[in-house]
């Protein structure tokens, strides 16, 4: 059977299939679901579209999906994220390049931001459910809430019968997002309001996704039922840091191959990802300086060793800045220009806007240089002082999946286990009126779980807990541990 799909070039698709070969030995939380519950099938019936990195370690979620009963199709969460090989390996399935037996990607490297919405869109656009709603999908997994944003304004502007304009504030990108409802508002007026009517769940990612789910939420506003894989601890605490801490280096790296050790570098932002990007470049021998705008995690910074300080401050000193605020207008095209020759520029937290591109653009005689693909040379006006440029990396998007493969397959099988339970979760109490239209994190028991399907890979020796003991915390000797407040 044929079926739809764009990927850059599905005969890449042997490269791909040995790397998630491999891949699949470093993560030992979904194959080890994939044992538990593949003959149980608990997502039958389940049609999930996602939209999250199309990378060799989201090959194997796609797949332990699939092993377990979904229906499924993909798209990437950022233009520049995708690993073509990963992509093509996925469509080919168990089929051949000349008849893939896969899963429908819609994903390649370098997608325009047109092209990204649309990818965006086909995920939600199941073949026969224009006419059959039943058809179409049922389940989102998503990665910065694009795929239900595009859910909720489509059935936000199919009430009120027209798709405003961009306000000059807005984005290019948001422009371009309302472009895409325009259009199915003027060939299916009830696109959206039928598909939100037939999800039963969302399943998202990452920080700056979950901070648009609980706003919804918050508003009265959310359509179905969300789970906040982001907070399980298993995630966020793991994900976030140690994954940071290994895919910032080397982002980093193969951009620019530029010494870490003995630069100053700055980090803005010190959660989870900022702890984990702060590790990384001291443990490159970098000086490491960071800012911060809440107390508390200053505070950790200060405590952890770091100088911190306002970007205003260290402009002059950073060989290198990074972003991981998840928050916008961090660094802007003034504190560019004040910055000294050569500095590197990148973000690393979910969007592009916390990076000010666009304002750069606009500076009196700058030019901007490719140096390579996601590596760009902003070059200043001469001035008095001489010729001075930054490099700013994956034009101010997630520097670790555009410049390099995203985080390594270990850590991201913690992030999966939990995002694949928050779907069998979802699905099988679909009826159960469990969920309300709320945001949920996993319970704890689950979290612990995960965590405990990587101990024995690393050769992890738990200490059991005798009865007396358990009775002398109060708790059961098979967990949970902790009690919900617990920070870790
Ligand atoms: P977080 O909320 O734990 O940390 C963000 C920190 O930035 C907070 O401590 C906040 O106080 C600080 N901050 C906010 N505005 C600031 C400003 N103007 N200047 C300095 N600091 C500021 O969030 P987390 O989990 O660290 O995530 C950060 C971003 O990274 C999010 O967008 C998230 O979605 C993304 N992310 C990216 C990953 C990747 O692979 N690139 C992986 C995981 C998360």
């Amino acid at each position: 059977m044929t079926f739809e799909y764009k990927v850059a070039d599905i005969s890449l698709a042997e490269a791909g299939r040995h790397q998630i070969r491999l891949a699949e030995h470093e993560m030992p939380g979904l194959m080890s679901l994939r044992k538990e519950f593949g003959p149980e099938q608990p997502l039958k019936g389940a049609r999930i579209a996602g939209s999250l990195h199309m990378t060799v370690q989201t090959a194997v979620l796609i797949e332990t999906l699939t092993a377990l009963g979904a229906e499924v199709r993909w798209a990437s969460c950022n233009i520049f994220s995708t690993q073509d090989e990963a992509a093509a390996a996925v469509v080919v399935g168990k089929g051949t390049v000349e008849d893939p037996q896969g899963v429908p990607v819609f994903a390649w490297k370098g997608e325009t931001l047109e092209e990204y919405w649309w990818t965006a869109e086909q995920i939600l656009t199941w073949p026969g459910a224009d006419t059959n709603p039943e058809l179409g999908p049922n389940m989102i997994l998503d990665d910065g809430g694009d795929a239900t944003m595009l859910v909720h304004k489509g059935v936000e502007f199919e009430a009120v019968g027209t798709v405003p304009s961009a306000a000059p504030e807005d984005s290019e990108e948001y422009g371009i997002f309302l472009e895409v409802l325009r259009r199915s508002l003027a060939t299916d007026p009830h696109k959206w309001t039928r598909t939100a009517a037939t999800i039963k769940g969302v399943s998202e990612e990452t920080t700056t996704g979950v901070h648009r789910l609980y706003q919804l939420a918050d508003q009265g506003k959310l359509l179905f039922p969300a789970i906040n894989v982001n907070d399980s601890v298993t995630k966020s605490k793991f994900d976030n840091k140690y994954g940071i801490r290994h895919s910032l280096p080397d982002g980093i790296n193969r951009a620019t191959d530029v010494l870490m050790g003995g630069k100053v570098a700055v980090v803005c932002g010190y959660g989870d990802v900022g702890k984990g990007a702060a590790e990384a470049l001291r443990g490159q021998g970098s000086r490491v300086i960071v800012t911060e705008i809440d107390p508390i995690c200053a505070l950790q910074a200060a405590m952890d060793g770091y100088q911190v300080a306002k970007l205003e401050s260290v402009l002059p000193q950073g060989d290198i800045f990074i972003t991981t605020t998840g928050n916008k207008d961090v660094i802007m095209a003034e504190h560019m220009a004040g910055m000294k020759n050569k500095a590197i520029v990148g973000n690393i937290g979910h969007f592009d806007n916390e990076i000010d591109i666009a304002g750069l653009a606009r500076v009196p005689g700058v030019k901007k240089v490719e140096i390579k693909p996601q590596v760009h040379e902003w070059v200043f006006d001469e001035g008095t002082d001489g010729e001075r440029s930054i490099i700013v990396l994956s034009e101010g998007r997630l520097l670790n999946l555009g410049n390099a493969t995203g985080h390594p397959s270990f850590v991201m099988s913690n992030s999966f286990a939990n995002q694949t339970i928050a779907q069998i979760e979802l699905w099988t109490k679909r009826d159960q009126d469990e969920y309300e239209n709320k945001v949920y994190v996993l319970p704890k028991v689950l979290d612990e779980k995960v965590a405990r399907l990587h101990l024995d890979a690393l050769g992890v020796e738990l200490t059991e807990l005798s009865k007396d003991q358990a009775e002398y915390l109060d708790i059961d000797a098979a967990g949970p541990y902790k009690p919900e407040h617990y920070r870790y």
